[in-house]
């Protein structure tokens, strides 16, 4: 191993002055790492051999003799990889233990198991320190839960189970995370969702989109992928079904990589006759990407408060016109006037990156958007709103009313979490873009879904090819 920082180096580098000492310290690092690498590594000589040996063990390819395809999964792995120290380093895996347990993968030396089964045994105790008396039928893990089927043969319990599942979320050593219980179709079982450590997350990303997009492709609707289930499943919706959309969490929660996953769905399987997007960010930086999207709306992202203004209400005008020729081609929607391909419009998705920000400058703008929530859904424009301050400021009554879909991302209160959702929850999620969504068409409960993490490789990928 690398003999760095011992005491007696420490001792002598203090002595130098700064320069020389931070000198002194590169060069020892070198001689150490090199003489380390010789004798700890059997003549391996860099760390490109090194890297390359960890990859040829861990494909099961000599990536040595094909360096065309050494190339191909070194800049796969850096890119999962810093995905990874984004999301979910661990930082007490020191290069070592990663080896080894990478090296011998497969062998059971995997730490995982007795972690999960340690969490098992808890959650028995704990049930038991409750009053519970439940039998674990059956555990499947997620992505980022385990979900827990609990048989109670005493039906009194449910309710001592609700009422505990404060305490045993602070017995399984869980902070704001909560632990979530549902029905399901077995009597007497019920469900039950604990959280994972942040480490042992399944990372979702966007790399199957493009495919999904490709199924989707060609037909009227607006479908959009956000990410997978709790049980790791495809999650997505029609925005037709949910023609106008709330998106509301704490600051860090998610809300913009949740948009760019609605906007890169979007953009995947529509062409610019079938969608248009009016881009709405006063804060100037989110959205920059698509300001050259042929899709647009307007001139460009729109991001001071007059040019919103004029948009709003050049789009309640462009509503009006839309009623006016639904009326005569003798239909009430879009959807049925382009299946009976009576008229050829796009549908139109406005996208506001934050609504609380314009809120506050010109209250004037809630006139527009509630006539829009109240009246576009038929005419094929959608609006979607996301906001940091779900309050009742910016989510007045009137849009609340006529805007029955709602995502919730994490937010501090449960205050917060009942005006986006009219129920608690939202207080108790993970964070990184797990959220609770409201589709009252697709669902009369809320759906719990881990969103996909959406990079700014995955969103130039997509203009590429537009
Ligand atoms: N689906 C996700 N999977 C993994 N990490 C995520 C996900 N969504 C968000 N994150 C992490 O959280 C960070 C913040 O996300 P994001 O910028 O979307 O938050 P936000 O809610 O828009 O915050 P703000 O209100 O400050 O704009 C991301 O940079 C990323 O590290
Ligand atoms: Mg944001």
């Amino acid at each position: 191993m690398i003999p760095i920082g011992s005491s007696s180096e420490k001792r002598r580098l203090k002595a130098d002055n700064p320069t020389t000492r931070l000198e002194t310290f590169r060069r020892s690092l070198l001689e150490n790492f090199q003489r380390s690498l010789t004798e700890d590594f059997n003549g391996i000589r860099d760390f490109d051999d090194a890297i390359c040996a960890l990859l040829s063990v861990y494909h099961n390819e000599d990536l040595f003799a094909d360096i065309k395809l050494y190339r191909t999964r070194l800049q796969r792995h850096i890119r999962r990889g810093l995905y990874e120290i984004r999301t979910s380093w661990n930082r007490s895996h020191d290069f070592i233990t990663y080896l080894q347990e990478e090296l011998f993968a497969g062998l059971d030396l995997n730490p995982e198991q007795p972690e999960l089964n340690a969490v098992e045994n808890t959650l028995v105790d704990a049930l038991q320190e409750i009053g519970v008396a439940a039998e674990i039928k059956e555990k499947i893990q997620g992505p980022r839960i385990d979900r827990y089927f609990l048989h109670l043969p005493n039906i009194q319990h449910l309710d001592q189970l609700k009422r505990g599942l404060e305490k045993l979320a602070f017995r399984l050593g869980l902070q704001q995370e909560g632990v979530f219980i549902h029905a399901t179709s077995e009597p007497k079982v019920v469900g039950m969702d604990i959280p994972r450590q942040r480490q042992r997350w399944k990372a979702i990303d966007a790399s199957r989109l493009p495919q999904w997009a490709e199924q989707e492709k060609g037909n009227s609707r607006l479908a959009v992928w956000l990410g997978e289930d709790v049980l790791g499943n495809d999650f997505s919706f029609d925005l037709v079904d949910a023609p106008h959309l709330l998106i509301a969490g704490t600051t860090g929660s998610g809300k913009s990589v949740c948009l760019h996953a609605l906007l890169l769905s979007l953009l995947w399987t529509q062409s610019k006759d079938s969608l248009q997007l009016a881009l709405i960010d006063p804060k100037q930086v989110e959205l920059a990407q698509y300001e050259k999207i042929p899709h647009l709306y307007s001139k460009g992202v729109v991001h001071l408060i007059t040019d919103v203004m004029e948009l709003l209400d050049q789009l309640v005008d462009e509503m009006e016109r839309r009623n006016q020729l639904l009326r005569e081609a003798g239909v009430s929607n879009l959807t049925e006037a382009l299946q009976q391909r009576k008229l050829q419009l796009p549908r139109i998705v406005v996208v506001i990156e934050e609504l609380a920000d314009l809120m506050m400058q010109s209250r004037e703008l809630e006139t527009p958007l509630v006539r829009l929530a109240q009246k576009a859904r038929s005419t094929g424009i959608h609006l979607i709103l996301a906001t940091q301050r779900p309050d009742s400021v910016t989510f007045s009554g009137l849009l609340r009313t006529n805007i029955p879909s709602r995502i919730a991302l994490r937010v501090q209160k449960n205050t917060e979490s009942r005006i986006i959702l009219d129920e608690m929850g939202a207080e108790q999620l993970l964070g990184s873009g797990d959220m609770l969504v409201k589709i009252p068409q697709v669902s009369t409960n809320a759906i719990r879904v881990h969103g996909a993490y959406i990079s700014q490789d995955d969103i130039k990928l997509c203009l590429r090819n537009l």
